[in-house]
């Protein structure tokens, strides 16, 4: 399938000034992969966005030399790094510029900016703003701004970390206080494969925490399992779990499982910065250099308690959930996998035999 070239009528839809960087001559070599996925995901797009997608088309020329960059990136992984950061840069823009996207948090309905300004934690020192996700290495993140700010004194300190004392929201501050930062900060955020973050916050925390099981686990298994009423939420399948994500809205999720597009808001908020879950210690390293952090904050390594998702595990758990249910889901997560590149998952029969 080609994707379609951009109709006569592409220019308008785009206001002016933003499109001026983006006329530049020089193919860059189309990476089949990541051009799959917004192939692939565009279709169920289509479908959720009213066709948004549709008017993208392919990506257009890649500007000679890219992004200013001290260091030129070295070849292999390094192209295909920048192949992903370019898609996702393109598809964000493509469908941030359409007319019913919101353009500033002043455009977001009064919840989700709430819910947005919640997650935006502020350094003042550093110039900053970090749009957290749970279960995307939020925890370390938070360690390093409260280092930074000299409220703790390594971000090696053992044990759990305190999500609301020492930090910054931006939702606690007064509106002029709130357009400033937005316009004038580096504002970053880290993004995961959606599946594998759901299947993270599953086992985490049904697996692990009891405020969860009582809170969510014990309703859950109420609503979809025969007989499951008295059930003390510990044993929540990931079926079910899923089943109770479909029947969720997203703007009133918890946290740890609403989609990134609802927490971080990448139309409302240009982000300077998408680091990847799946590339942490370099992605995070390049934020720290770029906000100038001291050089002794390194990012902390895993805590010894975390249990990584694998790809087996993911494997594990998808093969043995209903294709219908997955395939339902996708939807309510689309956004997250298009707009930061994640192939949809691979559920087909072949997949699931290995
Ligand atoms: C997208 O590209 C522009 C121009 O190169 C850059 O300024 C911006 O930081 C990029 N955004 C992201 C999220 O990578
Ligand atoms: C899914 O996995 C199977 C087996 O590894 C592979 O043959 C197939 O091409 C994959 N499909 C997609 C859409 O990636």
């Amino acid at each position: 399938m080609q994707p379609r070239a951009p109709g006569p009528a592409e220019p308008r839809r785009v206001p002016p000034g933003r499109s001026r960087a983006r006329s530049r001559g020089a193919a860059l070599l189309p990476s089949m992969l990541m051009f799959g996925v917004i192939l692939a995901s565009s279709g169920l797009l289509l479908m959720i966005q009213r066709g948004i997608l549709a008017q993208v088309g392919p990506p257009p020329p890649h500007p000679p030399a890219g992004p200013p960059s001290r260091r030129e990136p070295p070849a292999g992984p390094g192209l295909e790094l920048e192949v992903l950061r370019d898609t996702r840069n393109r598809t964000i823009r493509a469908l941030c510029g359409q007319r019913s996207m919101p353009r500033t948090v002043w455009d977001l309905p009064a919840g989700q900016r709430r819910t947005l300004l919640r997650h935006l934690l502020v350094s003042d020192k550093y110039r900053f703003l970090y749009c957290y996700v749970p279960k995307v290495a939020c925890s370390n993140w938070k360690r390093i701004l409260k280092v930074l700010d000299g409220a703790l004194e390594s971000v090696d300190v053992q044990g759990k970390m305190d999500h609301k004392s020492d930090l910054v929201f931006l939702g606690d501050m007064k509106p002029e206080e709130i357009s400033y930062r937005l316009k004038h900060y580096y504002k970053f955020l880290f993004v995961r494969n959606p599946m594998e973050r759901l299947l993270s916050a599953y086992r985490n925390k049904f697996g692990e925490i009891k405020e969860y099981q009582q809170k969510y686990g014990v309703e859950i298994v109420r609503r979809y399992r025969k007989n499951g009423g008295n059930s003390a939420g510990d044993d929540v399948t990931f079926s079910e779990f899923l089943r109770y994500l479909l029947d969720e809205d997203v703007e009133r999720m918890n946290e740890h499982w609403m989609p990134i597009y609802n927490l971080c808001q990448p139309c409302a908020v240009r982000y300077d910065f998408i680091g990847s879950y799946e590339r942490l210690r370099d992605d995070a390293d390049h934020v720290l250099e770029r906000i100038q952090a001291p050089s002794f904050i390194r990012f902390p390594e895993r805590q010894a308690w975390y249990k990584p998702v694998t790809a087996q595990t993911l494997h594990y758990y998808l093969c043995n959930t209903q294709r219908r249910l997955i395939k339902e889901l996708l939807p309510k997560y689309i956004l997250d996998f298009s707009l930061f590149a994640y192939p949809l998952p691979n559920i087909t029969s072949e997949f699931c035999r290995q």
